[in-house]
């Protein structure tokens, strides 16, 4: 199914497009609805209604946590360090890659010694207006979450005396010994204590520079022979706001559909195949994707069963956080932003290339008992999946996968 003006727009490169927001972002507030429609002539008189907005509402930061530079430079060491994990083989980073929109390549993660987890690493781009995290939604902020996988056993294996996951009972100061499993222990691992030869990184910055700058000013006493920082002490809660502010910088705007939700009317236009992609994805008589993949994000930021068949007995998704029977099999609708380099897709790596989610949805799913009541057969010819395809590549910001400066490149070198 072809829509006509498509082979004209083929035939002809000079068909202009006229791109008429009616919409733009006046004021902060949340989810803030717009719309662009667009109208394409002469082929073309119907505008197609794009519900995407053109500009991402403004970002809430903690007010536990205000955003700060000097945090974000530290939270960008700390992501990227593999001696976070007891084993110093794995980081942040190494699941959640830049050139694959901060996801990883396997269907589910590995972490230390090989080991493989039983999900897919989500991509983190624009996580920062994300309102629950992981695919069940468990933890509600980024400062909530990033202890997860520093304690959890597959990914960094760290195994502190104090409850790990409730910041509030790590010790306010460095009061334990070296060799002690706690944040001080980690604080050595690290290669931060300024009584020795300290870790430098390709800059050569230390972590207690950077604590200092971030967190400071720092006072330093010795005790037992080893100085340690007291005043400002390398709490979990410390790290955790500073990861979290890092990842607050992972913003992705600059894709060709950005350009185009913009009005730069010359992207779509040797590339008709994308905008008749874009126009399914958002018609509701059509693939109708944006009912669930809505918003600056592309997700609704709700949990769904999307038809990949889920096993009632095997990972009950937002079930584990509800207790409710009606959410077992349900998952976040996952952004798409950089969609193209994120591959394996779902929750569990299901499917390995966007021509297999595309079969997948258009067959109207492999039911399962809290399948959507969207998820139905959608009648796309093979083109018609393509070009959704296509427009799907239209989502990738290059600038942003390919960063790899003082924004996203790993300041200890490996
Ligand atoms: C071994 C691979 C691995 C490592 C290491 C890892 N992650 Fe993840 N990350 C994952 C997986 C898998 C998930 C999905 C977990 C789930 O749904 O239960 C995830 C989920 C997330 C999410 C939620 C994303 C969303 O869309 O809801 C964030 C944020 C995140 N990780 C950040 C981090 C940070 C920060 C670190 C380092 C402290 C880290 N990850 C270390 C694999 C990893
Ligand atoms: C009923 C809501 C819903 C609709 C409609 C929907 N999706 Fe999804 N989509 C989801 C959910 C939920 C997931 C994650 C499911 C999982 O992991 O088990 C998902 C996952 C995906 C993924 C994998 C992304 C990743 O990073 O793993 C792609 C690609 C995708 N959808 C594209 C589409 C397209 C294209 C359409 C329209 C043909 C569409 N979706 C329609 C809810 C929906």
């Amino acid at each position: 199914m072809y829509i006509n003006y498509v082979p004209s727009l083929r035939r002809n490169g000079a068909v202009v497009l006229v791109v008429a927001f009616a919409f733009l972002l006046a004021s902060c507030k949340q989810d803030a609805p717009g719309t662009a429609p667009v109208s394409i002539t002469p082929d073309n008189p119907t505008p197609v209604n794009i519900s995407i907005p053109k500009a991402p509402t403004a970002i809430v930061f903690p007010v536990d946590n205000p955003q700060t530079d000097a945090k974000v430079e530290l939270g960008r060491h700390l992501f990227f360090d593999k001696q976070m994990s007891v084993d110093g083989s794995t980081s942040c980073g190494s699941c959640h890659q830049v050139q694959h929109g901060f996801s990883d390549v396997f269907p589910t993660s590995m972490g230390m010694q090989g080991q493989h987890g039983t999900r897919n690493a989500p991509a983190l781009a624009n996580i920062a207006y994300n309102t629950a995290f992981t695919w069940d939604g468990r933890f509600e902020s980024l400062e909530k979450h990033a202890p997860g996988p520093i304690f959890n056993s597959l990914e960094m294996g760290n195994n502190f005396t104090n409850d790990p996951r409730a910041q509030d009972s790590v010790p306010s100061g460095y009061n334990s010994k070296p060799g002690s499993n706690d944040t001080l222990f980690l604080f050595k691992r690290l290669g931060g204590d300024p009584s020795l030869t300290q870790r430098k990184d390709v800059n050569g910055n230390s972590y207690y520079d950077l604590i200092n700058k971030a967190w400071g000013p720092v006072e330093v006493t010795t005790d037992g022979g080893n100085t340690w920082n007291t005043k400002v002490t390398f709490t979990l809660d410390i790290i955790a706001k500073s990861i979290a502010a890092y990842e607050r910088t992972f913003i992705s705007t600059q894709s060709d559909f950005d350009k185009f939700n913009n009005g730069d009317q010359s992207i779509y236009k040797y590339n008709p195949e994308a905008l008749h992609g874009l126009k399914l994805f958002t018609d509701v008589n059509g693939a109708n994707c944006v009912s669930c993949h809505s918003g600056y994000n592309f997700t609704d930021q709700q949990y769904h069963d999307n038809g990949i068949g889920i096993n009632q007995q095997g990972d009950k998704g937002r079930f584990t956080v509800t207790k409710n029977q009606s959410d077992v099999g349900k998952f976040k609708t996952p952004s798409l932003r950089n969609v193209a380099l994120t591959a394996p897709y779902m929750h569990d790596g299901h499917f390995t290339s966007l021509e297999s989610v595309l079969k997948n949805y258009n067959s109207g799913g492999v039911h399962s008992a809290n399948q959507d009541v969207k998820i139905k057969s959608l009648n796309l010819s093979d083109q018609d999946m393509a070009d959704i395809i296509e427009f799907l590549k239209t989502l990738t910001d290059n600038n942003f996968v390919t960063d790899r400066g003082n924004k996203f490149g790993n300041p200890w070198g490996n």
